[in-house]
């Protein structure tokens, strides 16, 4: 796909709704017991996985418009007649490896090219320690893994990496463990799960302490059915407000983006960098903090440093962040982020390989990388790695770049943002 160039951005946009409360309040949907109403998930290829594996366990699913409802089996899903595939979704595999920990049948979950070659020993580890029976190659580090679960007993485990999807997996089976289940974190990743489950009735403790963040859940609780309203995705929004900060003119309004402050990291970043944000109308939704955000054009961007403990805030962010990097007043760093290169592709990789392509002094390290930014970019061959985040980021990119610059592999967008390209001709106005 050839990517066209921009003149100036316009009007308002609510992108679709959040990735990680979508899978969140499905999934919780069918543990809990009784009906839950879901308004506005976010529906595109990952958030669909979850959805169908949810169904072939048993659970009862409608959908009406904008919203699903689901008919909670209050932890009792049924013996699956096949393999349950999580597509491209690491989300899906490794918290459904945690949800199946719980069930007392056999289930094979496996994925799609990229997702069988990451990781999957960092949620299968822990739950093996509170008495799940999984295996697979690699020891189960690699999909397909198959779980046979029950009887289950709390742990209290350090969760090294702040993967949130681990954490969650370990929360959701220590439901059903005997005893407390405890999570320890050196930085607190995203905590949708905690807002979530207490929306659903969970009784939760939280203890942020100096050197680790601590949630501790006891088993044997239920989970009541409820209602959760899922709002925009700051992930994808990222894209929208870079482009709205390198146009040449314009101004853009961003509606209902969700500001949880373990996901806007991208967003402090890029004040820091010089960028025009507003926010307005700050508000709840469904125990979840969200803003309209209005942005104009930046006239120039200071280079900033990313740290590791800042990483968890901003990670799915860095390939767009990277991008912003490029067009800065000097060099930019990111330390800390070897986690990048277990995402749907090495995205320390793409960033760098991509870069460079566009004429950019890139120097990458094993966790990171460092950008030399330029006012101009040059046309190039992009390679997406059919990873959706990149192809997005490089999307901006290529607005902003006289020269041509081609995407490969475009439709991956679906994983995440079905409507990108619809969505992005309807804030533009094109040279
Ligand atoms: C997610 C957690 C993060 C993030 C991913 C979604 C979640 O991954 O990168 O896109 O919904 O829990 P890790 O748990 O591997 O950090």
């Amino acid at each position: 796909m050839q990517i066209p160039k921009i003149k100036r951005v316009k009007g308002e946009l609510r992108v679709p709704s959040d990735k990680s409360i979508t899978h969140r309040a499905f999934i919780l949907g069918a543990l809990a017991s009784g009906e839950t109403v879901v308004y506005n998930p976010l529906i595109s290829e990952d958030t669909k996985a979850t959805l169908s594996i949810l169904k072939a366990l048993g659970t009862q699913v409608k959908t009406q418009g904008n919203t699903v409802v689901l008919e909670g089996t209050n932890y009792s899903f049924r013996e699956p007649e096949d393999v349950l595939d999580a597509r491209n979704s690491g989300t899906t595999a490794r918290i459904m490896t945690g949800v199946l920990s719980t069930q007392p049948f056999f289930s094979v979950i496996t994925g799609d090219e990229s997702l069988r070659s990451r990781p999957m020993l960092r949620v299968v580890e822990p739950l093996r320690q509170m008495g799940a029976s999984i295996d697979g190659r690699e020891d189960a580090n690699r999909l397909p893994v198959s779980i046979r679960g029950g009887e289950l007993k709390g742990i209290s485990y350090f969760n090294k990496k702040a993967s949130a999807q681990v954490k969650t997996a370990l929360l959701l089976a220590g439901l059903r463990a005997e005893g407390m289940t405890e999570v320890l974190e050196p930085y607190l990743s995203r905590d949708h799960t905690e807002r979530m489950l207490k929306l659903f009735g969970a009784r939760l403790i939280t203890v942020p302490e100096e050197k680790a963040h601590i949630v501790k859940i006891k088993g044997g609780q239920e989970l009541t059915g409820t209602e959760v309203h899922c709002p925009a995705d700051p992930s994808s929004a990222a894209y929208f407000v870079a482009l709205a900060t390198l146009a040449p003119e314009g101004e853009l309004l961003l509606k209902e983006v969700l500001l949880n402050p373990t996901r806007d990291g991208f967003y402090r970043k890029i004040i820091q960098m010089g960028a025009d944000l507003s926010f307005n109308d700050v508000r709840e939704i469904s125990n979840e903090p969200v803003a309209d955000i209005t942005v104009r054009p930046a006239k120039t961007l200071k280079p900033v440093s990313v740290k590791p403990e800042e990483v968890p805030s901003l990670i799915d962010e860095l390939p767009i962040l990277a991008v912003l990097m490029a067009f800065a007043d000097g060099v930019s760093e990111v330390r800390g982020a070897k986690e990048l290169r277990y995402k749907e592709s090495d995205r320390i990789r793409a960033i760098v390989e991509n870069l460079r392509r566009m004429g950019v002094e890139v120097e990458e390290f094993e966790d990171g990388f460092a950008i030399k930014g330029t006012k101009k970019l040059r046309g190039a061959k992009i390679e997406t790695f059919g990873d959706h985040r990149i192809a997005m980021a490089f999307t901006i990119a290529g607005l902003l770049t006289d020269e041509e610059v081609i995407i490969d592999r475009p439709e991956c967008v679906s994983v995440s943002y079905p409507n990108f390209w619809e969505d992005l001709m309807r804030v533009v106005e094109l040279r």
